[in-house]
């Protein structure tokens, strides 16, 4: 049965019920093949997404403008050192303000409570974009691809190596709502934040899946049917770059680690990879890896999103 989700903020996984996520997984793959066939699906025809980014971006800014113009609306970008916001306007005043010109806004920021009380603020949905604590349209994203390339998602194992930051935490989020077992694994000090390891085991305990926070890469990798990583040194800690290096070069994902993998593992990244540093080439551009794929859906889950909020 259809789950009404019309003017739904989407701000973390967590926030998500199982049967919304297989409606964004169903239509999804619905709007995928009617662009692949060329049918028309402009189901928000005149409708306008605000864009908001105070980071760069690349797939989300593309894929977001992009996805709203295939839909029949508009997208707007706005580069956050050109509105008011947090200079001398409140989230809310701006929160309030938008909701009277736009239908839907997408936020790229540092602080998730920016995207919470935007949400709170205003009268229209607002879709996450990347915060410093969450990136939840990448793994919407990521998953619909695991689902796309294996048929399934429960009983799975996915496998993060790296830092314990927006991505990892999504991914928390994101494996334990569909009942995948995840492994974490990452130095000591950048291990995911509490909170979201606990909610994360609440939904495993209810999908009957795992939950591991690692610091072996080996171990977290064991027969994992998905390898996943992210940067070191994410937006906004670009200072840390060095330290970071130093302290990760064990948890690069490269041909000796991804051995402990089942052989047909998935390799995934939600991309920009720095090549050399978390993953090497042998990986990321082998037959296991499916990180173009993975972008070429943000497009169509985005789509998606869209589609049921707006
Ligand atoms: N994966 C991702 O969100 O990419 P961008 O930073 O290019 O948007
Ligand atoms: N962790 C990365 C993800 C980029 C899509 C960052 O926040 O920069």
């Amino acid at each position: 049965m259809a789950v009404n989700m019309k003017g739904k903020s989407l701000i973390e996984i967590h926030h998500l019920s199982h049967e919304e996520i297989y409606q964004i997984f169903d239509l999804s793959a619905s709007l995928k093949m009617k662009r692949l066939t060329g049918e028309p699906h402009r189901v928000l025809e005149g409708k306008k997404l605000g864009m908001i980014f105070s980071k760069p971006s690349t797939r989300t800014r593309v894929s977001f403008e992009v996805g709203i113009f295939e839909l029949g609306g508009t997208g707007l970008y706005f580069n956050q050192n050109d509105l008011q916001l947090k200079k001398s306007e409140s989230v809310a005043d701006t929160a309030k303000v938008l909701s009277r010109y736009l239908d839907g806004i997408m936020i790229r920021t540092f602080d998730h409570q920016d995207v919470i009380d935007l949400a709170n603020e205003g009268s229209i949905p607002v879709i996450n974009g990347l915060t410093d604590l969450h990136h939840p349209c990448q793994v919407l994203t990521d998953l619909f691809t695991i689902l796309e390339k294996k048929r399934t998602l429960r009983g799975l194992k996915f496998a993060y190596i790296g830092d314990g930051n927006n991505m990892a935490h999504s991914i928390l989020h994101g494996c334990s709502k569909v009942g995948m077992d995840v492994a974490i694994a990452s130095p000591s000090g950048y291990k995911p934040i509490d909170f979201v390891v606990k909610e994360s085991l609440e939904n495993a305990k209810y999908m009957g899946s795992k939950v591991e926070i690692l610091d072996d890469p080996v171990a977290a990798v064991k027969d994992a049917d998905v390898v996943y990583t992210d940067v070191w040194a994410s937006m906004g800690q670009e200072a840390e770059a060095t330290d970071r290096k130093k302290k990760f070069q064990k948890y690069q994902v490269n041909p000796e680690l991804v051995k402990n993998a089942k052989p047909d593992y998935l390799f995934m990244h939600c991309l920009p990879a720095h090549r050399g540093d978390e993953v090497v080439n042998e990986v990321i551009d082998s037959e296991n890896s499916v990180v173009f794929d993975e972008a070429e859906n943000r497009l169509h889950v985005q789509k998606a999103i869209m589609a049921l909020t707006m």
